[in-house]
């Protein structure tokens, strides 16, 4: 496995060590420092909403376009041609790591994560064997292949988080109220530590050989555990997403920490250690601020569905985010979630040339 470089014992983020790279909006506004304008990206900006995806995707089933190289690249690139946007995402899923080890599940259209013998009990916890970079090739020359491409352009690597990737594996696929997953949290606890614990590794395995292959930063998502109170967050969730931030602390790149309902969790979100903490839409970002401890920057925020609405309304709304984003000390511009497959990539590109604008000399 290749090992970052390491620039100076001094620079808390050394791995993205290209100068042009390194001083990019994206990664400033992660360190907090000061921007030449606000960055911008979007959360499922590779995706059913581009035509050009849906090309290359024709007949090729999702599980299996993340384990080819030239499709990863070519993915991932694809939002970067089109939009102004300051970062790209790495093209995979937060089930790509949970197959490689061996978990029988698939990704159906429309559906989402299906898992074919659900975790239920310790005997079922046996199949989360750890994941070796040699488990996961193809991320390791997609990443590659990536940071050549992208030049100046930041590359996200990301994960799930243990909680989000456990609900998956407990219930079996998508679930409305987490009824079993909570059900074990409750009243298994060391099962649930267990769970957690393997899930943690996994993730932290996966995010490491990304950075490895050259990622600038990554996101861990934590996409349902807005269905959490903060206590059973503060106890059951935040020594495992903590530990997870931990270990990745001392690879020098910007972590970012993203949920979906979490409003009444984004104090503890940002205790768990990230850098940046992901805002969905639902909490206004100078509200957010109050929140979150400081020495954080903030990511988000604007509604997705927002971008269904007349223009004038889209840039209100983004003009709205970016006034409570300068309240931060750092403000990356995103979607409170992922963008949703029939929007309009017209408005994505003039919503991120606006963002510039908009942001641009403050
Ligand atoms: O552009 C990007 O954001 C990069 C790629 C990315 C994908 N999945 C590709 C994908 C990322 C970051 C993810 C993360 C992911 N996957 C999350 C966390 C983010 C979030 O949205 O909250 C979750 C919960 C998953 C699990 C998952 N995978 C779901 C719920 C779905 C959608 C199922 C459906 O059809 O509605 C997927 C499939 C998926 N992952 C697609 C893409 C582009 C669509 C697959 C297709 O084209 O058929």
């Amino acid at each position: 496995m290749v090992v970052p470089d390491v620039v100076g014992h001094d620079d808390p983020f050394p791995n993205a060590h290209a100068p042009a790279l390194r001083d990019s909006p994206f990664l400033r506004a992660c360190r907090r420092e000061p921007v030449p304008h606000t960055p911008v990206w979007f959360m499922r900006q590779a995706g059913r909403s581009l035509p050009e995806y849906l090309r290359v995707r024709e007949g090729v089933p999702m599980l299996e376009s993340c384990t080819r190289p030239d499709m990863i690249v070519e993915i991932t690139s694809q939002p970067v041609r089109r939009y102004a946007v300051d970062a790209a995402i790495f093209y995979s899923d937060i089930m790509v790591p949970l197959k490689a080890i061996g978990v029988d599940l698939d990704i159906k259209p429309g559906v989402g994560p299906v898992i074919a013998d659900p975790i239920r009990d310790a005997a079922g916890l046996g199949v989360l064997r750890p994941l070796e970079p040699d488990d996961v090739p193809y991320v390791t020359e997609a990443v590659g292949g990536l940071v050549g491409e992208l030049g100046a352009t930041p590359l996200i690597g990301f994960a799930g988080a243990p909680f989000t990737l456990a609900s998956y594996l407990v219930e079996g696929g998508p679930s409305k109220n987490q009824e079993r997953t909570k059900a074990m949290m409750y009243g298994a606890p060391d099962l649930w530590d267990a769970l957690m614990g393997r899930l943690a590794d996994l993730t932290i395995a996966f995010l490491k050989v990304q950075v490895a292959a050259g990622a600038s930063a990554i996101q861990v998502f934590d996409s349902w555990v807005g269905a959490v109170a903060p206590q059973d967050y503060r106890e059951s969730v935040l020594p495992h997403t903590s530990r997870i931030f931990d270990e990745i602390a001392g690879l020098g790149v910007p972590r970012i920490h993203f949920g979906v309902g979490t409003g009444e969790l984004l104090g503890l979100m940002g205790e768990a250690g990230a850098d940046v903490v992901g805002v969905d839409w639902r909490v206004p970002l100078d509200e957010a601020v109050r929140r979150v401890e400081p020495g954080k920057a903030l990511q988000g925020n604007l509604d997705p569905s927002v971008l269904f609405a007349p223009w004038e309304t889209v840039e209100r709304r983004a003009r709205d985010v970016l006034a409570r984003g300068r309240t931060a000390e750092g403000h990356v511009f995103n979607l409170g979630h992922g963008v949703h497959p029939s929007t309009d990539p017209d408005v994505l590109a003039r919503l991120a040339d606006l963002v510039h604008e908009a942001s641009t000399g403050e």
